[in-house]
């Protein structure tokens, strides 16, 4: 369809019109100008938002194209100005940020369409970072960009999230392991380290197994930092929940002052309340450490033996006792602190009970008897002996008592019934002597009779005549 003549001039001189104010300007948005920003904003979850919701100014300016090449191609150190308008509000000050994020995410009308939580900000106001700022004006604490990242915002279960679990510790790291700012606080930096070394960290970072506590599992993404020593148990709990249901039936349970999971397992004395280690030996460890004991040492003495199994368990009593004192009298005057160890030495004693039994089992079911009943039984035992560490914690020797003579009762009717094994298996051997005796005697015989039947009819061959 062809447009009538007086109409398309009439548009050109329309365009014309619009085009006019840009013979002296360009117009240029945010990202002309800040690219780098603007990258990593398209590749954050934040894309539905435009950069003026948190920095104002408008949408377009227009840049007088002498000056534009130069502020596109400007380096820091150029010192160039731009004059951003009223709107502009700037770079946001640190101690502004938590509540320029929580415009939005308090604000429940504004979250609900995306079915986010909005208590982060509340929560924060309640951590120690956020009291800092609030009370102290001190904005080097950790505020919401630190954690999340400023353009480059990602949510917790994307890999380069700076909250994702495996990134968390460098996160915290970058100022939890900064001597100089911990310094300033009274912190130690330790902390990262320790945890590193821990058997959460290893799991979390060396095994890359999400179910290890990270730093913000322990003390809250947003609130409750530290997690205070009264709280402890609830929080190892959340994992350990059987250790803490019979720790929870403990005197230490009610006692003011006591540090709960970490009084025992937070590395002795000071604050090192991350260096959690591995104490538990899982069954195929401790019969794999007795069969080594076994190469080197054929006959070894039961100390040897559950020094060789386990040597850990009263290590870490013995690396806490201090912190003990400060409610129990030395080892010496007190009443307590034998009977745990009596406990320990109760649950070894069981132990390697449990290792020589396996062993044996082992051995006799490599020969010619069929152990499959006994292995059966003796799976029993592997339930018991699992069952042995989380109850210790009740501190109560009696209940400890009872669970290692189920444990080994069972290794001893596995024992018996190797024992019947064994003996049945002699028997057979003796029985069979009058068998034996009757097979070589018959043999001889035939071999004497071929002799004679041989010298009688088998002709010599010539070759062995002329010899
Ligand atoms: C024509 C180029 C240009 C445009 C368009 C532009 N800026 Fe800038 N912006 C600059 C220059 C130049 C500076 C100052 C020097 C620097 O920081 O590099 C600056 C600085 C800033 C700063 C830091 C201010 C401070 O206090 O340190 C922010 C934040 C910012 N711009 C945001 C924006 C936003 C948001 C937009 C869009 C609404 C925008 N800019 C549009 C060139 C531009
Ligand atoms: C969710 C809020 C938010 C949005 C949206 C946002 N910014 Fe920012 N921006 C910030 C905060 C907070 C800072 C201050 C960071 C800091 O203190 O290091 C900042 C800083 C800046 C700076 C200064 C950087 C520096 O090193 O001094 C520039 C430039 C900037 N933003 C540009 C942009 C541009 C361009 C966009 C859009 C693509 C954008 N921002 C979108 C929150 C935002
Ligand atoms: C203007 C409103 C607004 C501001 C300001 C804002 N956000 Fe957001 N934020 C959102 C919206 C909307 C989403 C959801 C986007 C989606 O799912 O598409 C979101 C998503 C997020 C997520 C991802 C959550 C998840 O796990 O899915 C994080 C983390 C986040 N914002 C942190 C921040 C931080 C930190 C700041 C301050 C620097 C901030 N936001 C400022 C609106 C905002
Ligand atoms: C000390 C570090 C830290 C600070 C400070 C922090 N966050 Fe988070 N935030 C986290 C971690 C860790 C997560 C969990 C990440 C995940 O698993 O999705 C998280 C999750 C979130 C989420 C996802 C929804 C949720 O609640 O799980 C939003 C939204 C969020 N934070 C916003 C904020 C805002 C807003 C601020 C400031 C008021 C802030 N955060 C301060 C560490 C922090
Ligand atoms: C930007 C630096 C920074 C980052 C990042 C940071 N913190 Fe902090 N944190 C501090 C400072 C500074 C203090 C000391 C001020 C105070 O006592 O609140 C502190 C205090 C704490 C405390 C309280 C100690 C006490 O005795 O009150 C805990 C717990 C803590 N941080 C945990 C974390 C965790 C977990 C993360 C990571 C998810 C983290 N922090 C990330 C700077 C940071
Ligand atoms: C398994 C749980 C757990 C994990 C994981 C964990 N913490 Fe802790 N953290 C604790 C406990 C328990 C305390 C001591 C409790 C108290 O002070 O009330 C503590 C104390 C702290 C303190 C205060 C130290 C002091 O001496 O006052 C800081 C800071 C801290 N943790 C940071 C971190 C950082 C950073 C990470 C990650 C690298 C982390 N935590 C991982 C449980 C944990
Ligand atoms: C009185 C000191 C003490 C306290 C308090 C304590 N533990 Fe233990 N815990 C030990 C000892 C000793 C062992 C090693 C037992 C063994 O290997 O036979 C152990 C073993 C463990 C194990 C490994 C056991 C298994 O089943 O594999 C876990 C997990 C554990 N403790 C968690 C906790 C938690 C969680 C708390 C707090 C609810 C806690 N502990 C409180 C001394 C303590
Ligand atoms: C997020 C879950 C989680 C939390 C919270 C947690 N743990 Fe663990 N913990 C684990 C996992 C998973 C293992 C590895 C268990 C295994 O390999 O058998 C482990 C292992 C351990 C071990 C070594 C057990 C062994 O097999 O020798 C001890 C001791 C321990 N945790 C104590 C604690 C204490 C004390 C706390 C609280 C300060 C705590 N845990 C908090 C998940 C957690
Ligand atoms: C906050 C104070 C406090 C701390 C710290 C403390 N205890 Fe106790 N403990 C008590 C009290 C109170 C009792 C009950 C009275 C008694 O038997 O002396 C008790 C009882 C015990 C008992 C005996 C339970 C019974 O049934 O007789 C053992 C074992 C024990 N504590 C071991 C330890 C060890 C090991 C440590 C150090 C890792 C420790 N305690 C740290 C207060 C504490």
């Amino acid at each position: 369809m062809l447009m009538p003549t007086h109409l398309l001039s009439a548009m050109a001189v329309l365009l014309f019109l619009v085009q006019v104010p840009t013979a002296s300007g360009e117009p240029a948005d945010c990202a002309t100008c800040h690219k780098v920003e603007h990258t990593e904003f398209a590749a954050s979850i934040h894309t539905s938002l435009s950069c003026q919701e948190c920095h104002g100014g408008p949408t377009e300016y227009d840049i007088p194209a002498t000056q534009r090449a130069q502020l596109i191609a400007r380096k820091a150190d150029w010192g160039l100005t731009f004059d951003h308008g009223s709107t502009f509000s700037g770079k946001p000050k640190r101690q502004d940020i938590p509540n320029l994020c929580g415009s939005c995410h308090a604000n429940v009308e504004r979250m609900n369409p995306f079915g986010m939580r909005t208590d982060q900000l509340a929560r924060y106001w309640t951590s120690g970072h956020g009291k800092t700022l609030k009370e102290q004006g001190d904005d080097r604490v950790a505020i919401c960009t630190d954690c999340h990242g400023t353009h480059e915002i990602r949510p917790g279960h994307e890999p380069g999230a700076k909250t994702h679990p495996f990134n968390v510790p460098a996160t915290c790291g970058e100022c939890h392991a900064d001597s100089k700012l911990m310094g300033d606080f009274d912190l130690p930096t330790e902390v990262v380290d320790e945890y590193r070394q821990s058997v959460h960290g290893q799991l979390l970072l060396d095994q890359g197994d999400s179910g290890a506590p990270t730093c913000a599992t322990c003390h809250g993404n947003h609130s409750a930092m530290p997690p205070g020593f009264t709280s402890v148990s609830t929080v190892c709990g959340k994992c350990h929940d059987h250790v803490n249901k019979f720790f929870a039936t403990s005197i230490h349970a009610t006692q003011e002052g006591h540090r709960g999971c970490v009084q025992c397992h937070g590395g002795g004395e000071g604050r090192h309340f991350h260096l959690i280690e591995r104490i538990t030996k899982t069954p195929g460890v401790l019969i794999q450490r007795y069969s080594h004991l076994l190469e080197k040492e054929p006959n070894p003495t039961p100390d040897e033996i559950t020094e060789a199994i386990n040597a850990k368990p009263k290590e870490i009593i013995m690396r806490a006792m201090p912190t003990c004192t400060d409610c129990h009298d030395d080892l010496e005057d007190d009443e307590s602190l034998p009977k745990l160890l009596e406990i320990l030495d109760g649950i070894s004693e069981a132990e390697r009970y449990y290792a020589q039994t396996a062993d044996r089992l082992e051995k006799v079911g490599q020969g010619v008897l069929l152990v499959e009943n006994q292995r059966f039984l003796f799976d029993d035992a592997k339930t018991q002996l699992i069952g042995l560490a989380p109850l210790q914690h009740t501190l109560n020797n009696d209940k400890v008592k009872a669970k290692v003579a189920e444990l080994n009762a069972v290794c001893d009717q596995v024992n018996a019934e190797l024992d019947t094994l064994e003996d049945g298996l002699r028997l057979r051997y003796v029985a069979l002597i009058p068998i034996w005796a009757f097979a070589v005697l018959f043999s001889v015989i035939l071999y004497v009779k071929y002799k004679q039947l041989k010298r009688q009819y088998v002709t010599p061959l010539p070759s062995e005549r002329g010899a």
